[in-house]
């Protein structure tokens, strides 16, 4: 099924436990997913062994946002672990980035480095407060996803809104990795910004980050089936 190799899906949770569930409840059905800075840290790493453990492929979801060096250093821990993907923020700059495909290119990485453009929790009117512009939100993340597939890295953490648009500015290659996917049967939690899985896919998604429609689901399982059906079917 080649829908499997589009979705991921997000383990936000504190422990071990909790992983294990979810991940034996899905079996099969679901090869990706994403580890962010909670369970990462509350589980001293351990939840990136055990997913590889498993044949799974690990979204590590830790943003890197520091100085070159350190940044650097991190990239090379998340290519070391062999993650699928892993990212860090564009604001970090173009030298950075730049550096980091150069490092991931000389230590033969198959790992995909992706940039968080403008995290999704800042409004317009927060964004230019914050950073003294007038400039637009739209403007700001396509600056920064262009910004990004000119360091070469691979592609950028985008709201399935922006897929289309940044894959006309980056070119197709460019990976976009989606969150605030919502199948229609499903609530929209605090997400605003939301499109379904098929609509996302149909806009230039690549990989959609899935948690809740299918961690909170009653059956966590028949849930991810049937997104999975969904995003086939439009393939
Ligand atoms: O439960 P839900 O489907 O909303 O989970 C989406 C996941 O994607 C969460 O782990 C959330 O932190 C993450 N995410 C997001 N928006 C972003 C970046 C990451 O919702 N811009």
């Amino acid at each position: 099924m080649k829908a499997r190799k589009r979705v991921i899906t997000a383990l936000d949770y504190k422990s071990m436990d909790e992983v294990k569930n979810l991940v034996t409840l899905l079996g099969d059905e679901i090869e990706y997913y994403k580890a962010g800075l909670e369970i990462f840290l509350n589980t001293g790493g351990e939840v990136v062994d055990y997913l590889h453990s498993l044949n799974k492929k690990v979204f590590l979801d830790l943003k890197f946002h520091d100085i070159n060096n350190t940044t650097k250093m991190a990239c090379e821990f998340a290519a070391r672990k062999g993650v699928f993907i892993f990212n860090i923020h564009a604001s970090c700059g173009m030298e950075t980035m730049s550096e980091n495909t150069k490092m991931l290119k000389d230590m033969n990485s198959k790992s995909l480095c992706i940039a968080v453009t403008v995290l999704t929790s800042m409004t317009e009117k927060k964004m230019q407060e914050t950073f003294m512009t007038n400039v637009s939100l739209n403007d700001m993340v396509m600056n920064m996803a262009e910004l990004t597939g000119k360091s070469g890295l691979h592609g950028v953490v985008c709201s399935a809104l922006e897929a289309a648009q940044v894959k006309e500015k980056c070119g197709s290659d460019f990976v976009t990795v989606c969150p605030g996917v919502r199948p229609a049967w499903s609530v929209s939690d605090d997400q605003k910004r939301i499109m379904t899985p098929a609509e996302a896919v149909k806009n230039g998604a690549d990989y959609l980050v899935i948690g809740r429609p299918i961690t909170k689901a009653d059956d966590p399982r028949k849930a991810a089936v049937r997104i999975l059906e969904e995003i086939e079917a439009v393939l």
